[in-house]
C-alpha cells in the first residue's frame, strides 16, 4: 500500500507484504527497497515508478524534518500468555511521551496539518499494524527510545538510501533443489551427527552464560566486555577444531562477528554457511544478560558441530563457514553487514542456515523444530525439513513466523513450531539450568543443521 508522498525527497513511501507480486514485476520498485520488517517490505520509489502500477492521486503528503529517520517498531512474535508488554499504539505513545522534549527536532507530518510541528513528539505513526508502527523520529529520540521500550519490542532504523531488493538467483535455487532431489538416508551422516556431545554443550553453555563462574561473563550484550571475552573464547575454540577464524569488526563500539572457515579439499568457490549469534540481551535495569537460550543454544550447537568435525576428521568438497554474529539484538546488524560483505565479494553461497533459540519448549510439549513460514528461501526450508525427518525423526517439524537473509538461499532454525514461548526471552533469567530448557532438543536441532551441512558441502572422511 502507498503510505504517502515524502515531500522533501519527492519519493513515495510504500509498504507491501513480503514478496508481493508488484516487487518482482516492477524493477523500479525493486531498486528502491529499504528493507523487510516483520513480514512487510518497505520501499521509497519515485512517483513515475509508482504510477506504473498504482494510482498516486489520493496519496497523502508527508513532511519529514530534515534530520528525521524512519524507525520501525514491532513486537516480537510471542505466545499470548507472555505479553506482559503487549504492543499497542496507545502504549507506544505513552513511551514516547516520557521522552524529554528539549531536543525538538522530530518527525513526520501528515496531510491534514501541512506544517512542521515543534514541541512534544508527534506520536502518530506513518503506518501501523496491530503489532508494529512506522514512525519518523530524530536520531536522539530513537536512541532514548531503545533504552525504554520493553525488551520484547524490536526497533529498527531504516536506511536513508534505498538499495536493491534481490531475489535469490534461479541457479542458486536450482542447486538447492538438486541437493533435495538426490537426498537419501546416508548412514555415515547419521553416525557423524549422532557423535555430537551433549555434556560438552552443557559445559560450553555454562561458560558463555557465566553460570559456572569460570568465565566472569555477566552479559554478552554487543557493547559489553563479556561479549569480547566470548568472542575471543569462541575464536580459540573454533580454531582448535582446525578452522581459520577472524574477529571481524563491523561497527564502532560493537563486539565483532566471529568468522571461521574450513577450506575445501577441492578447488571451488562454492560455500556453505551455518551460523548463530553470540550477543545477548537482558532485562531493563539489569547488567545480567546470560543469553543461555538466545542464542547460547545456537552458538554452542555450532561449536559442537565444529568439535565433531575435528573429532571424526570430517573434510568437505566445498568451502565451509561457521559464523557467530554480534549486533543481532540491535536489529540483526552483524549478519546484515556480513551479507553485504558477501554480496560485495560475490560469494558463491550454496545455502545458509541460522540457528537462533533452539533449546526451549513449553513443559509437556514434544521436542520441536520451527522453520520460517513466509520469509526465507522455501527450497532451503524444505531441504531442512526433509533432512530433519530422515535423521532426527523425534523432532516435530512445524512453522514459525519470520527470518530474512536478502538475496541468498537461507533459512532459520527455531525451537518451536509457533511463536516465542520462552518466558526468559530477552530476560536476565535466560540461563540454561531451568524448566523448559531442553539440551536434547538443542542437540537434535544442531544435528539437523549439521546433517544439512554434510549433504550440501559434500563431506569426505578419508
Ligand atoms: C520431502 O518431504 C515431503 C513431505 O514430507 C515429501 O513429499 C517429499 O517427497 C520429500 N522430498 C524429497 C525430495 O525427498
Ligand atoms: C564420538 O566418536 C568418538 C571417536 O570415534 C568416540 O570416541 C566417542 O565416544 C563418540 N562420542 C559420541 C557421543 O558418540
Ligand atoms: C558456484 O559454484 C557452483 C558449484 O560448484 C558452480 O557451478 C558455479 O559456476 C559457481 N558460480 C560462480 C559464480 O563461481
Ligand atoms: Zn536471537
Amino acid at each position: 500500500m502507498i503510505i504517502g508522498k515524502l515531500i522533501e525527497t519527492l519519493a513515495f513511501l510504500v509498504v507491501y507484504p513480503h514478496n508481493h507480486p508488484h516487487i518482482t514485476s516492477n524493477d523500479c520498485l525493486a531498486q528502491s527497497y529499504i528493507g523487510t520488517y516483520g513480514s512487510q517490505d518497505v520501499f521509497t520509489p519515485s512517483e513515475s515508478c509508482v504510477n506504473s502500477f498504482a494510482s498516486t492521486t489520493d496519496a497523502p503528503s508527508i513532511h519529514l524534518h530534515p534530520g528525521a529517520q524512519l524507525v520501525w517498531i514491532e513486537q516480537a512474535s510471542l505466545e499470548q500468555h507472555l505479553t506482559d508488554y503487549p504492543f499497542s499504539l496507545l502504549s507506544l505513545q505513552r513511551y514516547l511521551a516520557t521522552l524529554p522534549d528539549t531536543d525538538v527536532t522530530t518527525y513526520g507530518l501528515h496531510a491534514d496539518d501541512q506544517q512542521l510541528l515543534s514541541g512534544p513528539i508527534d506520536t502518530r505513526p506513518l503506518h501501523h499494524t496491530s503489532t508494529s508502527a512506522l514512525l519518523a523520529l530524530s536520531p536522539a529520540y530513537t536512541r532514548q527510545l531503545t533504552l525504554i521500550l520493553p525488551p520484547t519490542w524490536r526497533i529498527y532504523v531504516l536506511p536513508s538510501k534505498p538499495f536493491s531488493f534481490l531475489p535469490v538467483p534461479e541457479p542458486a535455487i536450482a542447486r538447492v533443489r538438486d541437493i533435495l532431489s538426490t537426498l537419501r538416508f546416508n548412514p555415515e551422516v547419521a553416525r557423524i551427527v549422532s557423535n555430537i556431545s551433549l555434556p560438552q554443550i552443557r559445559n560450553d553453555i555454562r561458560f558463555l552464560t557465566g553460570e559456572d563462574g569460570r568465565s566472569g561473563i555477566l552479559s554478552r550484550h554487543s557493547f559489553s566486555s563479556g561479549a569480547l571475552i566470548a568472542a575471543e573464547w569462541l575464536r580459540v575454540r573454533f580454531e582448535e577444531t582446525g578452522a581459520n577464524c577472524e574477529l571481524r569488526p563491523f561497527l564502532p563500539g560493537f563486539a565483532p562477528n566471529v568468522i571461521c572457515r574450513y577450506p575445501s579439499i577441492e578447488k571451488t568457490t562454492e560455500t556453505v554457511l551455518i551460523s548463530a549469534h553470540y550477543d545477548s540481551r537482558g532485562s531493563f535495569g539489569s547488567v545480567r544478560a546470560p543469553g543461555g537460550n538466545d542464542d547460547g543454544s545456537g552458538t554452542t550447537g555450532l561449536l559442537a558441530i565444529a568439535r565433531t568435525i575435528k573429532r571424526l576428521g570430517v573434510r568437505f568438497r566445498s568451502n565451509v563457514e561457521l559464523v557467530v554474529f554480534a549486533g543481532e539484538e540491535q536489529g540483526l546488524l552483524g549478519s546484515k553487514h556480513y551479507a553485504q560483505e558477501m554480496r560485495d565479494s560475490d560469494k558463491n553461497l550454496t545455502l545458509m542456515i541460522q540457528a537462533d533459540m533452539t533449546a526451549y519448549h513449553e513443559p509437556g510439549e514434544p521436542q520441536q523444530l520451527g522453520l520460517p513460514e513466509i520469509i526465507g528461501t522455501q527450497e532451503v526450508t524444505q531441504l531442512v525439513a526433509n533432512i530433519s525427518t530422515i535423521y532426527v525423526p523425534e523432532l516435530v517439524v512445524g512453522f514459525t513466523p519470520s527470518f530474512h537473509f536478502q538475496g541468498f538461499p537461507a533459512t532459520h532454525l527455531f525451537e518451536r513450531a509457533g511463536r516465542i514461548a520462552d518466558p526468559m526471552y530477552h530476560n536476565s533469567g535466560d540461563i540454561s539450568d531451568r524448566i523448559g530448557y531442553d539440551f536434547e532438543q538443542l542437540v537434535n536441532i544442531a544435528r539437523v543443521q549439521f546433517a544439512t551441512l554434510l549433504h550440501a558441502a559434500r563431506f569426505d572422511l578419508s
